[in-house]
């Protein structure tokens, strides 16, 4: 084994794939964590707000996949466990668009703790993952059972991604850091697709109709925490003003292979919404 290497949000849309495709490499002792505990010989127990499951996790690992935590103290937590790996080099999942926020804002305070504490780095931007449409806790019931995708979007496109495609590109940067390190990479699928066009797709594939709902922004957002509205406006703003429609070369320069389109993923995937 040449590396260690601990992912965080193990059993994640992205942490999953990046664990996968290390250890398909052969040459690379990765740790799974997750707040749930180690269940797996390749998981650790890691709990963001347990500071006695971090060493474990951390200690002696070359790097660190950091699949941002959505939680106020973010730019705090991440700051406390490069803290504990000081000379880990560490790939941060942050946002498309990141660049576009304010410096004080909490996307780039989240992005600045880990530019100015780690050794090593690379930020991945990525746009919205096409696992969402097959994630329970987004869109794989309201797809299945109600036949809608509700999303404030504005009616504006999304270069939508598959993880599968941001995990290659984090794992090149883990692997090559003498390349990767210091580098930004928007991370998107080769096209922008509307929700309306999202729900046509899968209409036609699964032989049933989809509604696309476009709400207002300031409906989806009510009773939000008021940090969370702010972020998620913020976000929300850019997907409205295009900048989630924009399409990056990453995954084409970093992995070496065009990404997946949302054609494919729902092909790959219709089975699961047409029960
Ligand atoms: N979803 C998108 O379209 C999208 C687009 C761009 C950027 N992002 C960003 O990408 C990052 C990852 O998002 P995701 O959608 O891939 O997340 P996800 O699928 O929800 O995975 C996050 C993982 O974090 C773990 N977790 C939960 N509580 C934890 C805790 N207290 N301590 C440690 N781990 C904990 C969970 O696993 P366990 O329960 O096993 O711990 C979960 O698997 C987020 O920052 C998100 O904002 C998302």
């Amino acid at each position: 084994m040449t590396r260690t290497v601990f992912v965080t949000g193990a059993r994640g849309k992205t942490g999953r794939e990046v664990v996968a495709q290390l250890a398909e490499r052969g040459d690379t002792e990765v740790r799974g964590g997750s707040s749930r505990g180690s269940q797996e010989p390749t998981t650790v127990a890691f709990d963001w707000r347990d500071r006695s499951t971090w060493p474990k996790a951390v200690n002696g690992a070359h790097a660190i996949y950091l699949g941002r935590p959505d939680v106020q103290d973010s730019p705090e937590l991440v700051t406390q466990l490069i803290a504990a790996a000081p000379d880990a080099h560490i790939v941060l999942v942050s946002e498309q668009g990141a660049e576009k926020v304010a410096a004080d804002g909490w996307v780039r305070r989240v992005e600045t703790a880990v530019t100015r504490n780690a050794t090593r780095w690379t930020i991945l931007r990525p746009s919205w993952f096409q696992q969402v449409l097959t994630d329970p806790r987004y869109f794989l019931d309201t797809i299945r059972r109600d036949r809608t995708i509700t999303l404030p979007t504005g009616g504006a496109p999304i270069a939508w991604v598959d993880t599968r495609d941001l995990a290659a590109v984090a794992v090149q940067a883990i692997v090559d850091p003498a390349t990767h390190h210091g580098r930004t990479y928007t991370v998107t699928g080769p096209e922008a697709v509307t929700t309306a066009d999202l729900a046509a797709q899968i209409s036609t594939t699964i032989g049933a109709g989809i509604t696309a709902v476009v709400p207002p922004l300031e409906a989806s957002l009510a009773g939000a925490p008021p940090w969370l509205a702010e972020v998620a406006g913020d976000m929300f703003n850019r997907v409205h003003d295009g900048t989630f429609a924009q399409v990056s070369e990453a995954v084409d320069r970093v992995a070496g292979r065009p990404p997946r389109t949302v054609k494919e993923f729902i092909a790959e995937h219709a089975d699961l919404w047409r029960a």
